[in-house]
C-alpha cells in the first residue's frame, strides 16, 4: 500500500512538472504574438531582421544574450521587460520577468 502511494506520489509530480512545461509554452508564445499589442513577429518576421527560431535552434543565441537585448534593447530592437510583463498571461501566470524571459525562449527554441 505504503509503496502504492509513493508511486501515485511520483506520477503526480511527473505529471504537473510537464503540465508547468506546458503552461510555460503557452505563456512563451502569447508574448511572442502579443507584446508590443503586435507581438515580436510584426519586426522579427520580416526576413531582413534577425529570425530568433534559427538564431537560438543554431545555437547563435543563447538565454543571456537574449536576456540583455530584451532588457537593454539595441539598435532598432527595443527594450521589450515593460511590454511582455503587460501581456495579460504573463501576469495570470504570475511570472517574474526572468521567468517570462526563459517563457518566450523556450518557446522559440522548440
Ligand atoms: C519594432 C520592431 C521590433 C519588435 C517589436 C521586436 N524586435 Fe527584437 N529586434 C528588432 C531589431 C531591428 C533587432 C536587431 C537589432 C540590432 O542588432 O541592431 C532585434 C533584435 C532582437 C534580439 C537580438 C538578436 C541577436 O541576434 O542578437 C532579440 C533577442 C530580440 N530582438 C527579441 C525580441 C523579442 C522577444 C521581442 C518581443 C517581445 C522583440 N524582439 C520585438 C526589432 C524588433
Amino acid at each position: 500500500m505504503k509503496k502504492l502511494v509513493v508511486l501515485a506520489g511520483a506520477a503526480i509530480i511527473a505529471l504537473s512538472g510537464q503540465a508547468f512545461a506546458d503552461q510555460k509554452l503557452k505563456v512563451g508564445k502569447k508574448i511572442y504574438d502579443r507584446a508590443f499589442g503586435r507581438g515580436c513577429g510584426a519586426c522579427h518576421d520580416i526576413s531582413s531582421n534577425p529570425q530568433l527560431k534559427e538564431l537560438i535552434k543554431s545555437g547563435k543565441l543563447d538565454k543571456a544574450k537574449f536576456a540583455e537585448v530584451i532588457k537593454e534593447g539595441r539598435g532598432g530592437m527595443p527594450k521589450a521587460v515593460d511590454a511582455i510583463m503587460a501581456v495579460g498571461p504573463v501576469k495570470k501566470a504570475g511570472y517574474d520577468v526572468d521567468e517570462a524571459i526563459d517563457a518566450v525562449y523556450e518557446y522559440l527554441a522548440q
